[in-house]
């Protein structure tokens, strides 16, 4: 018997995927699936262009995602190159960065996630969106779509546009920093750390009526990875890569992230086009790590601007040694955005911030180059080969979103069991399941490199492998 109720229009994550519920003969959950159902490949279509057009097809990959790929693609530009871009050029490509992350954290927290927390999860899923908030809690809601709109007026005023920016290019910066821009964003700062000031402040007491979901979110040992600075601080833009585990500590020293595929592996499964990659000296699956806010603030030892460091020395005490729990994506997403700020008013008080030289010329210089920067969901890998004149021949790209594959579907089982029972959906049980995968604030048009669309399938399987019960959003 098959049916097919439809809940909500908004899945609130980017994408396309479905969720399976196998049961039991006795009706108890027995497995469940996080699926990516679709697949475009722009590792292959990318074959026989000129390396220096990257940044620019990359970013099209992801309507959310594009400043990050544009990094990592133009990171892997420079290597090609063979070239060290100007002091100037970092700090804008950093900034930018900045920038795309305040923007998909305001829009993962805000927008997706802050309903749950606000309305309950057991809400009525019509009012549970931005739209209902806008009716319930304006004034949380005005903050959301302010917050998104400084981030990404950050990345129109320093590369350029706001969608698909083309600042960002092979060998540094389209154009230096104009004194308007630096202006426009410094006067915007005072009320953005007001804002958010007052989201931790209503975050933290809302966490307290939580205690069951930060208990089953997702909570369970895997190693993290990330990036540091040279002195152990967060770096979201360039840097060392760490693992630690469930303990806190560091498995094998700080490593290039151009040696990534010595440490790090990606299994394929018959039923997902999303690859798993795992942590290689321990095997797949027990390699299983998590990237993102919460796998950053793991790993790092402070993150070395005051305001944030403040937070963060709350968030190191929700746990023993490390934070295990996924529902603190959530918090770590907000700590970021502080720091993100606080970076970003550093980076514009830089003296030579309006240098004009951002840009070095170079052609091919080595037919390999490897790229990596922390996204808003996690470490970001280009890597790219390409022949004597310059044109691609191969590229591996892994995204954020892929990093926490295993992670999320071993969360999706652990919400399941917790939640689900005999053979219906309700809707506080589905609600969860999806809400457990929107912690990691997966990007499913990044990680399958398909285009935006929005759809989300749940389904309850039973013992003989039929559909009991499912639901569509999208
Ligand atoms: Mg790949
Ligand atoms: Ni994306």
């Amino acid at each position: 018997m098959t049916r097919q109720i439809t809940i909500d229009p908004i899945t609130r994550i980017e994408g396309h995927s479905r969720i399976t519920i196998q049961l039991a003969e006795d009706g108890s959950v027995q497995d469940a699936r996080f699926h990516v159902t679709q697949y475009r490949g722009f590792e292959k279509f990318v074959e026989g262009r000129p390396f220096y057009e990257m940044p620019g097809i990359m970013g099209r990959i992801c309507g959310i995602c594009t400043v990050s790929h544009e990094l990592a693609s133009a990171k892997a530009c420079d290597e090609i190159m063979a070239v060290r871009i100007p002091h100037t050029a970092a700090s804008l490509r950093r900034i930018t960065n900045l920038g795309s992350i305040i923007q998909s954290h305001a829009l993962s927290f805000f927008y997706l996630s802050s309903p749950d927390f606000l309305l309950g999860m057991e809400s009525d899923p019509a009012k549970r969106s931005i739209f209902g908030l806008a009716q319930t809690h304006p004034e949380i809601a005005r903050d959301g779509v302010r917050l998104r709109k400084f981030g990404q007026e950050i990345v129109e005023r320093v590369a350029g546009r706001r969608l698909h920016p083309q600042g960002i290019v092979p060998g540094g910066m389209a154009d230096p920093l104009t004194e308007e821009a630096r202006e426009a964003i410094l006067k915007d700062l005072p009320e953005i750390y007001a804002l958010l000031h007052r989201t931790l402040d209503w975050f933290k007491r809302a966490m307290e009526d939580y205690h069951l979901e930060i208990r089953t979110f997702g909570n369970f040992p895997t190693l993290f990875m990330g990036t540091v600075d040279r002195a152990g601080r967060l770096d979201l833009y360039d840097g060392k890569l760490r693992i630690i585990d469930e303990r806190g500590k560091r498995v094998g020293d700080d490593f290039d992230a151009r040696s990534y595929q010595d440490f790090l592996g990606e299994a394929v499964e018959p039923w997902t086009y999303m690859k798993f990659p795992y942590y290689k000296p321990l095997g797949y699956p027990d390699g299983i790590y998590r990237v993102g806010p919460l796998a950053r603030l793991n790993i790092i030892d402070t993150c070395g601007t005051p305001l944030a460091d403040q937070e963060f020395a709350e968030f190191r005490q929700l746990d023993r040694s490390v934070v295990l729990s996924s529902f603190y994506f959530h918090y770590a997403r907000l700590i970021e955005c502080v720091y993100a700020v606080e970076k970003i008013e550093d980076l514009l008080n830089e003296p030579d911030i309006f240098d004009t030289q951002v840009r070095a010329h170079a052609g091919p210089n080595s037919g390999e180059g490897i790229g990596v920067t922390e996204a808003p969901r996690g470490t970001l890998i280009h890597h790219y080969r390409v022949d004597d004149q310059g044109r691609m021949t191969w590229a591996n790209l892994i995204v954020s979103t892929t990093h926490n594959n295993l992670a999320m579907n071993r969360a999706v089982q652990q919400v399941a069991h917790r939640y689900v029972d005999g053979n219906k959906l309700t809707e506080g049980m589905l609600n969860r399941v999806e809400a457990v995968i929107r912690t990691f604030d997966p990007c499913l048009s990044c990680s399958t490199h398909a285009q935006n669309q929005l759809a989300m399938r749940v389904e309850l399987v039973d013992a003989s492998g039929s559909v009991i019960d499912e639901v569509v959003r999208g």
